[in-house]
């Protein structure tokens, strides 16, 4: 079974959070197994990474921005991929969800950042919430996982 990485950061009100078990939730209904990590919670141990088949990354928007957790990862995953060089480290077919509080700017700055840090593949339009999520963003969070799914067991 496919295993995936759903990794967000999430500390304001919990709205990130609740977008990251939707997706979870969209994986697992479409077969995937899924581990979540919250980086405002700890420091992902990157050499963990090459076991994953596909990520979720989310974040909230600060300053327009990516929170610094999540931005700590990248960096991690960035300086292990250079020096290390671990099959499987790149190559992953990936998906995007953000919240804000009526900005959404960290939109493109995770798509400038994930695609330059070279982790793969964007395979869906990012999903973003303007607040606490609604049902309907849930539900494309949701679709979002399956489509996330679909890319990495096809
Ligand atoms: C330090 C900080 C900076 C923020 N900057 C922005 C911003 O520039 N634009 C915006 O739309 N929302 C901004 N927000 C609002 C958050 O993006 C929003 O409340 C988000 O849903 C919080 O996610 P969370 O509850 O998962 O932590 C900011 C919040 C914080 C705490």
């Amino acid at each position: 079974m496919a295993n995936v990485l759903v990794v967000y950061h999430s500390q304001e009100y919990g709205n990130t959070a609740v977008m990251a078990e939707a997706v979870a939730e969209g994986l697992r209904a479409a077969g995937c197994d899924v581990d979540l990590f919250n980086t405002n919670e700890g420091r992902f141990d990157i050499t963990r990474f090459p076991q994953y088949a596909g990520v979720a990354f989310g974040s909230p928007d600060y300053d327009g921005y990516l929170a610094g957790g999540l931005k700590t990862f990248l960096d991690d995953h960035y300086i292990y991929k250079v020096h290390t060089q671990l099959q499987g480290i790149t190559g992953k077919p990936y998906v995007l969800f953000y919240s804000h509080g009526g900005g959404g700017k960290v939109k493109e700055a995770l798509i400038s950042v994930l695609k330059h840090y070279g982790i793969g593949a964007l395979v869906a339009e990012p999903v973003g919430s303007h607040g606490r999520p609604t049902p309907q963003v849930q539900e494309q969070c949701i679709s979002l996982g399956k489509l996330l799914a679909e890319a990495i067991l096809t």
